[in-house]
């Protein structure tokens, strides 16, 4: 964990928020490299998710949103945690997280747990007065369904069909830890699959199959994943039935993503306050009904961290030691690095011809300074999985060598040809 820290930070993917001023409060900023894999996190489950269905679209609804939509959900009664105050220290920690005693002072004398509500509230407008309050959402899934009616009428979709939406959202986490795991601004990729009632069970071991089977597909070995199913004691005050997607992280098995059958709870209680009538209409049938919902709820910052824990490894190369990132090509932030031997006068042109030609392809760094050993290692410590370097011969035969990240192996490549064997390699 220590180590893909220090990484994340020294090769540019995750950096503390407002360093320079001493760090803000547990959050950070995507660096270079950060922004490329989150990016390429929230594509792949967006393409698996939208572009290759026929039955699901998106949004992207406001994150500033109306009080009304946090009444009806429940999250203004029930979003909370229990909250303590160690009486020593005055440090603050939510109750189910320790075991009796303050984690900074040991010191046993608590306050009792009280509820302490997560949403970020703030005011819209100049004027800071009840009628102004607003709430950042603290899940992008109400998005969805106060615009359930504004999609159907639009899409002409039915059940089953989803609404998906990928983007921020904000809780004031008592304890934010773990790096990435849990912050108080993050990100989620959430999809609403709206069913008939009947479906719902079927729709619910559907979605747990094709979750899990996601992250194996982008490389997390499937012994380090696993589904947990909720006891009644723990589900959400919305949800018949939940079960997280867990990963191995290096403290133990915890959440990767939330799968719950939500009922019609939520279409029902905006529909009871806001009066409009939130149900599906089957014209042939005449029927309707409210739709049960299936959530598949993911985190794109706690899942970018998972992927990059499972990529990590450190080997040895030519009896040399090499931290690499075993990323799959999709996720990593480069695909190719373009490296010119040296920066000779005659080489760095032909390179950046290469250059050229595999930028319309894919995400490709070029790096031009250090010995090339050093540039192979600085690419495997960020998970690049091909470099195509450029020699001297390479003026002479117009060829260059494609170098394999996992297997190290390198072959020569015609220029001509480099364009369509980085894309086949690729799957492009
Ligand atoms: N709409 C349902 C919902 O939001 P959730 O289990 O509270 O369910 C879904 O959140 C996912 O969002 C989690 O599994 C996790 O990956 C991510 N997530 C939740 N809170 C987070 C936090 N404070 N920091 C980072 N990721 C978080």
């Amino acid at each position: 964990m220590e180590r893909l820290v220090n990484l994340s930070k020294r090769r540019g993917f995750i950096f503390p928020s407002a360093e320079i001023y001493g760090g803000f409060r547990s959050t950070y900023d995507y660096g270079p490299l950060g922004t490329l894999m989150l990016r390429n996190v929230k594509d792949a489950w967006w393409r698996s998710i939208v572009q290759l269905r026929d039955d699901v679209v998106g949004i992207d609804a406001a994150i500033l949103s109306s009080p009304r939509i946090w009444e009806a959900s429940g999250h203004l009664a029930n979003f909370t945690d229990p909250l303590v105050d160690c009486r020593n220290c005055h440090e603050r920690w939510r109750a189910d997280k320790i075991e009796g005693a303050c984690p900074n002072c040991g010191s046993t004398d608590l306050t009792e747990p009280r509820a302490f509500n997560l949403m970020f509230k703030t005011h819209a407008g100049p004027v800071e007065e009840d009628a102004t309050v607003a709430y950042l959402r603290p899940e992008t899934a109400q998005g969805m369904f106060v615009n359930f009616l504004n999609v159907v009428t639009t899409t002409r979709k039915k059940p089953p069909f989803g609404i998906a939406q990928v983007g921020k959202s904000f809780r004031n986490e008592i304890t934010p830890q773990n790096f990435v795991f849990r912050t108080r601004e993050f990100e989620q990729m959430e999809l609403e699959y709206f069913v008939p009632p009947d479906e719902a069970d079927k729709w619910f071991d559907y979605w747990l199959d094709e979750r899990l089977r996601w992250y194996v597909d982008l490389g997390i070995p499937s012994d380090q994943l696993r589904l947990r199913h909720h006891g009644p004691e723990e589900l959400s005050h919305y949800s018949a039935a939940t079960a997280d997607v867990e990963f191995a992280f290096p403290w133990g098995w915890d959440e990767l993503e939330g799968i719950a059958n939500r009922t019609d709870y939520d279409l029902n209680a905006h529909s009871k306050l806001s009066g409009e009538k939130l149900e599906y209409y089957d014209a042939p049938t005449g029927e309707r009904y409210v739709p049960y919902v299936i959530e598949p709820a993911a985190g794109a910052t706690r899942t970018m961290m998972a992927f990059l824990l499972a990529a990590y490894d450190e080997d040895e190369v030519g009896g040399e030691a090499r931290t690499v990132l075993h990323l799959d090509p999709r996720l990593a932030p480069y695909q190719v690095a373009v490296l010119p031997l040296s920066k000779n006068d005659r080489l760095v042109p032909l390179s950046r011809e290469v250059l050229g030609l595999l930028q319309p392809v894919c995400m490709c760094d070029f790096d031009v300074t250090q010995s090339i050993g050093r540039r192979y290692r600085r690419q495997d410590e960020v998970g690049t999985p091909f470099c195509v370097t450029v020699d001297f011969e390479s003026i002479e035969d117009r060829a260059v060598t494609v170098r394999d990240r996992d297997t190290t192996d390198q072959v020569r490549v015609p220029i001509d040809r480099i364009a369509q064997e980085i894309a086949g390699r690729l799957g492009c």
